[in-house]
């Protein structure tokens, strides 16, 4: 298979991340932090190294900032409803994900309220279109750094001086973004990053985390044991053992330690450009065919995805094509994102999203023009 649905989560993984997985599987797996014995000690020893390479990759001075979740969805509810208040409004975008626009919607009951900017056509959205949507109840901006849509990067570093500025809390959703871009939370004034370990950071499904900056209290959305203070009825707050209650999935993490450092290795605007290289060449090409349409910007300007559509081939069925004739993985529909299609003007249709990684290459992107060709060509 030609695997080209790397936003949804990337493929293949780097080799060693899976020694290194079956490493702490077959010889040492205890539960961290829950006993004196040499194999729980060494499976937190390894979470420990874990949570410092993962925090590197974002400049995070204090690892212990970073709490583990299962993905970005977790860590995003982990953010927004650990902050917000009664009262608060939130600078949000149309190009966000239900991941953010979901439990934004569900605060609305609590009494949050929020301004959500309408990107353009292509995605973007000007730092100073957020910029004026700031109200004296404005306690957080919560942006993308870039559409899984139309992979769109958001102005971050611009974002992050106003937020910084104005005193008010920075989220940002990495889950496109994070591994790929350069993302440094002091240089971004960024307040929280919630992030998957299983997308551009190469590490296993079921991998994500949440970063709190050191002069931000959160509140818990979950309780239970921490391996701490056993003898208390109350959650305690210590980072990061307060907030991620319950056994931990030690080998995935460590797993995305390993996974984190190769990516670290080689750097995030490495592949980046890598990616750039790839979607431009293909965006060239798709440019050329009178039966495609093509959303977003130019490659320069977003991730490593390409979004079309092929005239008179309904997006789902396109995607099944390239399934079962040719062997391709891409992504149609509405990719959990609807506002962020609606924004774009394929509220209707859906489109079919092509996104690549670092393992893929020219011949790839060769075989699946081919095969749209091909699909194109054979359309009522
Ligand atoms: N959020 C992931 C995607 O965009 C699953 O496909």
């Amino acid at each position: 298979m030609i695997y080209l649905d790397n936003a949804a989560t990337s493929y293949p993984k780097p080799k060693g991340m899976v020694a290194a997985m079956e490493e702490c599987i077959f010889k040492y797996c205890g539960n961290p932090g829950r006993s004196g014995h040499s194999m729980s000690m060494k499976t937190g020893e390894e979470v420990y190294h874990a949570r410092r390479k993962v925090a590197r990759l974002f400049g995070i001075e204090q690892p212990e900032r970073l709490v583990f979740t299962k993905n970005t969805t977790e860590a995003l509810n982990m953010g927004l409803k650990g902050v917000l208040r009664p009262g608060d409004h939130v600078v949000t975008t149309s190009m966000e994900h239900n991941s953010m626009l979901r439990p934004l919607k569900a605060l609305e009951k609590r009494g949050v309220t929020q301004s959500v900017i309408r990107a353009d056509r292509d995605g973007f959205i000007r730092a100073s279109d957020i910029e004026k949507a700031i109200r004296p109840a404005t306690r957080l901006i919560a942006v993308t750094a870039a559409s899984n849509v139309t992979g769109t990067k958001m102005p971050l570093t611009d974002i992050g001086e106003i937020a910084g500025k104005r005193g008010i809390m920075f989220l940002v959703d990495g889950a496109q973004g994070a591994g790929s871009m350069d993302i440094d939370v002091e240089k971004m004034h960024i307040n929280m990053l919630a992030f998957p370990g299983h997308k551009g950071l190469l590490g296993p499904l079921g991998t994500g985390a949440l970063y709190i900056s050191p002069d931000l209290r959160l509140n818990h959305i979950m309780e239970g044991g921490t391996g701490t203070d056993s003898k208390s009825r109350i959650q305690p707050c210590e980072f990061p053992e307060g907030y991620e209650a319950g056994t931990i999935n030690a080998p995935a993490i460590i797993g995305m330690g390993y996974s984190a450092e190769f990516v670290d290795k080689i750097g995030p605007e490495v592949i980046g450009k890598y990616e750039e290289e790839l979607i431009s060449w293909l965006d060239e090409r798709l440019d050329e065919m009178d039966f495609v349409t093509r959303y977003g910007p130019g490659a320069c300007r977003k991730t490593g995805i390409s979004l079309i559509n092929i005239r008179d081939v309904p997006a789902e069925e396109a995607t099944s094509i390239l399934s079962s004739k040719y062997g391709i993985a891409v992504r149609g529909g509405f990719h959990c994102a609807g506002l962020a299609h609606k924004t774009i003007g394929t509220w209707d249709e859906g489109a079919v999203r092509i996104s690549v990684g670092p393992f893929n290459t020219r011949r790839d992107m060769e075989k699946l023009l081919d095969a749209i060709k091909d699909i194109g060509s054979n359309s009522p």
